[in-house]
């Protein structure tokens, strides 16, 4: 079979099985294709709420699967490809966020989203890259442990000076990728170009940008804009879409780094999401239900207050 073959005998199987596809912005292009949704970990959330199909079939990785289950227990979630993890979901251990705790008693404790079920049970309230600043503004406390991303947290807390926030060292080991130095090359080479770049960036690389946001963020910033030119500090498979969304455009997208590539995201193909889809691969998530209730409070918090 070729790619479309697959691809319109997915859609026809996820129809007669009421399955609903969701791809986070990273995926490639011919999994967007026979998505139901595509987006940033916010707006999956969002959707994982809200859907009314018995299966969710998620095309991302670990922890986007288990956030899904999270919020949607009655219904059958698959993890596309179960080798995709995210390293940064794993960088804290129970054992040191008690130990956080205990330091900082007084702080409410604010998780990237990124992180296992497992640790989202000891948080106050999660947060994504496109819902932290607004949702850290709305908490009442003004002392706030942020984990585990240090480089989202700090940019976090340039948009909130009045606040006092707590960092431990972590981050996305993609985005570290990305230095001042690939900023002033790209710039050389392309000194017309807007710079976009995630939050998971250094600082450093997050101070020289023209515009911060998430992946669903960029996309919209690159589109909407009347520039022509864009470097694009994040996952390159963004660059890879705004290509293909700007087709016959005059506009002109380019990587801030060739290393900028998250192998966890890459693992998926269209035969994992077909494998998923017909029975012979994928994982279904299964979480205990008391895990998944204590879970949930920090993820409901984030949906009330961003
Ligand atoms: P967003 O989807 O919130 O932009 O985050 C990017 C990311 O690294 C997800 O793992
Ligand atoms: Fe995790 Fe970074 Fe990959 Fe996102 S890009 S899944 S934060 S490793």
């Amino acid at each position: 079979m070729n790619t479309r073959q697959i691809q319109d005998e997915i859609l026809h199987i996820k129809k007669e099985k009421n399955v609903c596809i969701l791809a986070h912005a990273y995926q490639s292009h011919d999994i967007w294709d026979i998505a139901d949704y595509v987006g940033d970990s916010f707006g999956l959330s969002q959707k994982a709420a809200q859907s009314d199909a018995d299966t969710i079939l998620m095309c991302g990785v670990r922890f986007m699967a288990e956030t899904v289950k999270i919020l949607a227990p009655q219904k059958r979630v698959l993890l596309a490809n179960p080798n995709a993890g995210c390293p940064m979901a794993e960088q804290i251990s129970p054992a040191f966020i008690t130990k956080l705790k205990e330091q900082y008693p007084e702080h409410t404790v604010v998780a990237y989203i990124n992180t296992t079920a497992e640790l989202k049970t000891f948080c106050d309230v999660c947060v994504t890259s496109s819902s932290a600043v607004k949702v850290v503004k709305a908490i009442q406390n003004n002392k706030i442990l942020f984990i585990p991303d240090c480089n989202l947290g700090s940019w976090v807390q340039q948009q909130i000076p009045e606040k006092e926030f707590q960092f431990v060292p972590g981050g996305c080991p993609t985005h570290l990728l990305m230095s001042v130095k690939d900023v002033q090359k790209a710039r050389e080479q392309h000194p017309n170009a807007l710079l976009l770049v995630h939050p998971e960036c250094q600082p450093a690389v997050t101070k020289e940008a023209n515009f911060v946001g998430s992946t669903t963020e960029i996309i919209a910033f690159a589109k909407n804009s009347d520039k022509k030119e864009f470097i694009i500090g994040t996952e390159n498979s963004i660059v890879q879409h705004l290509q293909f969304d700007c087709i016959g455009e005059d506009k002109q997208f380019y990587s801030l780094s060739k290393n900028c590539v998250c192998h966890n995201m890459k693992l998926t193909t269209l035969g994992d999401v077909y494998g998923s889809i017909v029975g012979t691969s994928g994982e279904e998530i299964i979480l205990d239900e008391a895990l998944r209730l204590q879970a949930k409070r920090s993820i409901d918090e984030m949906l009330r207050l961003g």
